[in-house]
């Protein structure tokens, strides 16, 4: 069975333009679900808060839009505003952890919330204009909070339910629960997509193969780090010439398409530095040069130590470690 792959939501890092130079460079991914959307935004939509999600910039890699929520009339006000746009699927972030969301009742915040989730569906499913998936955790606070939402995603048409097992609460810590996963693709109607800490063609074998039956696999912080792990998961082949320099194109691909949409050299920097949390775990011994980049401030300086490293220093790191 060949597994369809879905490129993570990263908000900051998995937008439009690092799909697009990521599909330039790497294949493997069928399709990415796009950083989450708040429907807030919905009453006074303004062109940035789409600006990743229109048409014209998604021509490489297909993506469903993601909105963040707990309104009905907000998300279905949303979801017709992407319609316009030509999207038919759409996906509910009921996973994110991070208090400020959570307290709100939106994302994770809403998993000890059952009927305030069957609420939303029973307005939202059948006035969107396409289809609804789900993206969840186990819970907010205990990973049993699931088994009381199972029987609430069962009785809708849902496109599919991607679990990343763990809780809010837990953020990144320790490992996902896959004897709760396990339980959970038995009683789940949906069909289901796994997601969570898969880093390594090998942790793709151990997972596939504990899961046969699971043929849809979502990879984030894996593919940031390794960009080649999404085509060696579709090939069963982890060989690539010239990982470093292809490594090295790509990088470079993309701080000149981001040079082109940030708004100054501090900023352009900046998000740049975010992706070395990522990226430096590709490669040995890199505590030396995050430390460097973390002081540089300056584009240039950033360049020049950037491909000093893919030039004289870089050594890949085989297999890659687990995501910080
Ligand atoms: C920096 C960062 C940003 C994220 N942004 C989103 C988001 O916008 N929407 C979402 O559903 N999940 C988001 N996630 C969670 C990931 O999509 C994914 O579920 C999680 O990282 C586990 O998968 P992984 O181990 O393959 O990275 C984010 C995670 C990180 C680390």
């Amino acid at each position: 069975m060949t597994p369809t792959l879905y490129l993570a939501p990263l908000r900051g890092f998995t937008n439009a333009v690092y799909r697009n130079i990521f599909s330039r460079f790497f294949d493997g991914f069928d399709l990415a679900v796009a950083p989450f959307i708040s429907t807030t935004e919905s009453i006074r939509l303004r062109d940035r808060h789409v600006r990743d999600l229109l048409p014209e910039h998604n021509l490489r890699m297909p993506v469903i839009p993601q909105l963040i929520g707990n309104s009905p009339e907000e998300f279905i006000r949303m979801t017709r505003r992407l319609s316009d746009l030509g999207y038919d699927a759409f996906n509910w972030n009921l996973g994110c952890p991070f208090p400020m969301v959570a307290k709100k009742q939106r994302g994770s915040g809403l998993l000890p919330h059952p009927d305030r989730i069957d609420a939303f569906l029973s307005k939202v499913v059948p006035d969107i204009p396409g289809t609804l998936s789900i993206k969840a955790r186990l819970g907010r606070f205990s990973n049993e909070e699931i088994f009381r939402l199972i029987p609430v995603f069962n009785r809708y048409p849902l496109a599919e339910v991607i679990l990343h097992p763990r809780t809010g609460v837990q953020m990144y810590e320790g490992v996902p629960d896959i004897d709760v996963f396990e339980r959970c693709l038995e009683a789940l109607r949906p069909p289901v997509a796994y997601n969570g800490d898969i880093t390594r063609l090998s942790d793709f074998t151990r997972l596939s193969e504990r899961f046969p039956t699971v043929d849809r696999w979502m990879i984030g912080r894996g593919a940031l780090i390794n960009p080649f792990l999404a085509a060696s998961i579709k090939s069963g082949n982890d060989d690539f010439p010239d990982r470093i320099g292809t490594f090295h194109r790509f990088h470079d691909a993309l701080f000149s398409a981001y040079r082109e949409v940030y708004s100054g050299p501090a900023h352009l920097v900046d998000g740049m530095k975010g992706f070395w949390f990522y990226f430096s775990q590709a490669f040995e011994d890199t505590h030396k040069l995050v430390k460097e980049i973390r002081r540089v401030r300056c584009p240039e300086h950033y360049l020049a130590r950037v491909t000093r490293f893919f030039e004289a220093e870089a050594v890949w790191r085989n297999p890659a470690p687990d995501p910080a």
